[in-house]
């Protein structure tokens, strides 16, 4: 019997797509290829997924979760998309601040003056004609004048350049230009010729697959210049928010793995199609993720990422030609990915240390990259240790009742009058707030705590005043009444979003601690204390310090590099000797793994207070408190 369809008209973009009756509103959403928040994973517990339901109420099926949404919102016709199921025709308009769009782009950091030796070279030559004695082979006749330039080299043409080579030199007399990839130290590859003297950049293409945002940066591989950036949501969202999610579906069957790697590669080629240059213009790729990530980029099964012992199937990807993959690029160059060095500790951590030069120090310096993974990398040039912590989402302001990511319309800074807890904050490229994001919350907790409006178990010390009422979740601070917000509801911080973040910075702070001990270091010890990823820019570095997600060492050792998986594929591309650093530097680190070692559990505990619970860790803090400069 055929099953019954319902059709589901997504406003305001007017997609409609038809779904058999009883699936469920998230699962349409997909269909129409519109990616909606989603931390809970579709568990009808965190509420962002909620859409508004324009016509057909009598369409739905599903409870109305009033545990997360408002009974206001249930009248206005509000419902969670991943708990409603539709049964009839629908017409559905979903919310901003339910939709994943694309983080604030990150810059990358490419060293301004470095010595270029891009893996793409261009040459200009003139061949010798032939004459009625000297009838060699064109090949051989372009051979000879080559190894004039580069005698030890192995040259090798494709296929695709013989074809047309007997026109191409004849067309401008014999004057063509020649561009060679590097394939190895050895060996030269000839990527294209052209007749006459060509023009345009030579471009190459760095990529950072996030789980959440991909991040690209066109460079000038003569220059050096950082020519355009962009970025986009992961299409991969559709499968799954969180990469656990992502790996279980790739995992079923082939056709799931290889629908994730279109996914991701279509995103890509639509980042190029944006930029002001012919595709064929870019003539190398290098990207940078984490090790599922780039699994998934390259089709490869990530099944066993996860599952003990936690073993990627590759660790030095292979280097494959653009047109195999399907990147719309020159269809000769090569795609290469900075190594990975465990599950859990990708090519996106590879960028961080390339950028930040911590492998050349003499004196031990920490990275962190903080996103839903958090990674640590402690070392020098002697050595290099990494760990992997399990920081979750709450810094991304997924877990936060209030919180959202670093998009349009959030508070991304926040300062507090210490007298009459009034806030003031600066919004993402709006007018009115949509919620707070992950620096937002930071700046939050330690503006109440210098008030001394927070204990260090991050509970509220006040409670009878405007700013401090009772919520659904305890206590609760009134961030942006619903007059000043976008979406007409109060703006919020709830105990239970601090505690979250709280756990969520000890997890940091334990992983910083582990690494020093396995070295018998302090924190004195440390030269610089590197910020890669999404926080670096956006952080205010005090007040991190003062909840203890940074570790109390003088704001000057504490560096933002800005997005170092971004910045390291670009040193790749335009550099050679990064390709092998970057090698080097994936087979030297030894990854600590935190999910058993004792230590970690121990100093996690201590550290999910504000700052810790030893305060003479923090003898900033501490000074504060007892001169009076914190409240307490
Ligand atoms: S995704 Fe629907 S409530 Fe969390």
């Amino acid at each position: 019997m055929k099953q019954k369809r319902a059709t589901v008209t997504f406003q305001p973009e007017g997609i409609i797509v038809e779904v058999p009756l009883g699936e469920t509103i998230l699962t349409a959403t997909k269909k129409a290829g519109i990616i909606l928040t989603i931390p809970c994973g579709g568990h009808g517990r965190c509420g962002k997924c909620k859409v508004l339901i324009n016509k057909g109420q009598n369409s739905l099926k599903g409870d109305f979760h009033t545990k997360t949404l408002t009974l206001k919102e249930i009248e206005d016709g509000y419902r969670l998309a991943c708990q409603t199921k539709v049964e009839g025709d629908l017409e559905i308009f979903i919310p901003g601040e339910s939709r994943v769009i694309s983080q604030k782009i990150l810059s990358d950091s490419l060293p301004v003056k470095m010595e270029i030796a891009p893996v793409i070279i261009r040459q200009q030559l003139t061949i010798p004609q032939p004459e009625e004695h000297s009838n060699m082979a064109d090949i051989d006749r372009l051979l000879v004048e080559i190894k004039k330039t580069f005698p030890h080299q192995q040259i090798i043409i494709p296929y695709e350049n013989l074809q047309k080579l007997p026109k191409i030199l004849r067309k401008k007399n014999w004057n063509i230009t020649l561009t060679y990839q590097k394939t190895s130290t050895t060996k030269l590859e000839i990527l294209e010729i052209q007749a006459g003297q060509a023009n345009g950049s030579i471009l190459g293409l760095a990529i950072d697959i996030g789980t959440t945002t991909i991040a690209a940066s066109l460079i000038d591989l003569e220059t050096g210049e950082r020519v355009q950036t962009a970025s986009c949501v992961n299409s991969q969202m559709l499968a799954g928010e969180d990469i656990i999610t992502r790996i279980h579906y790739a995992s079923a069957n082939f056709s799931n793995l290889i629908r994730l790697q279109n996914f991701v590669i279509k995103d890509i080629n639509n980042l190029i199609k944006s930029f002001d240059c012919k595709p064929r213009q870019i003539k190398a790729l290098t990207l940078a993720a984490n090790t599922v990530m780039t699994h998934l980029f390259f089709g490869i099964d990530p099944s066993y990422i996860w599952r003990e012992p936690y073993t990627p199937a590759v660790s030095q990807f292979p280097t494959i030609q653009a047109d195999r993959l399907g990147i719309k690029i020159h269809p000769l160059s090569k795609v290469r990915a900075l190594p990975c060095v465990s599950s859990y500790v990708g090519g996106d951590i590879i960028g961080d240390i390339l950028v930040s030069g911590l492998h050349q120090k003499d004196k031990p310096s920490i990275i962190v990259d903080i996103g839903t993974n958090g990674e640590i990398v402690l070392g020098c040039r002697s050595w290099l240790l990494s760990c992997s912590v399990p920081a979750g989402p709450a810094l991304e302001g997924a877990e936060a009742k209030c919180g959202m990511r670093a998009t349009m319309g959030a508070i991304e800074r926040v300062t507090i009058n210490p007298e009459t807890l009034e806030p003031t904050f600066n919004i993402i490229s709006a007018e009115k707030p949509l919620g707070i994001c992950g620096s937002g919350l930071i700046d939050l907790i330690a503006e109440l705590f210098q008030a001394g409006t927070l204990t260090k178990a991050g509970r509220f010390t006040v409670r009878d005043h405007s700013r401090i009422r009772k919520g659904v979740h305890g206590l609760e601070y009134l961030v942006a009444n619903k007059e000043e917000t976008i979406t007409q509801q109060d703006i919020v911080l709830t105990e239970r979003d601090i505690s979250n973040l709280l756990r969520t910075k000890g997890a940091f702070y334990a992983g910083y601690v582990t690494l020093l001990k396995s070295f018998n270091l302090t924190f004195q010890d440390v030269d610089t204390f590197y910020v890669a990823g999404g926080f670096g820019d956006s952080i205010n570095a005090k007040n991190a310090r003062t909840i203890g997600l940074y570790p109390d060492i003088p704001l000057e050792k504490i560096k933002s590099i800005g997005n170092g998986a971004l910045g390291g594929a670009g040193l790749t591309l335009l550099s050679e000797k990064f390709i092998d650093t970057a090698k080097r530097i994936a087979k030297s680190l030894t990854n600590i793994e935190l999910s058993k070692n004792y230590d970690f559990m121990d100093e996690y505990t201590l550290a999910s207070f504000i700052p810790h619970t030893h305060l003479d860790y923090f003898p900033t803090v501490q000074k504060l408190i007892e001169t009076g400069g914190i409240k307490y």
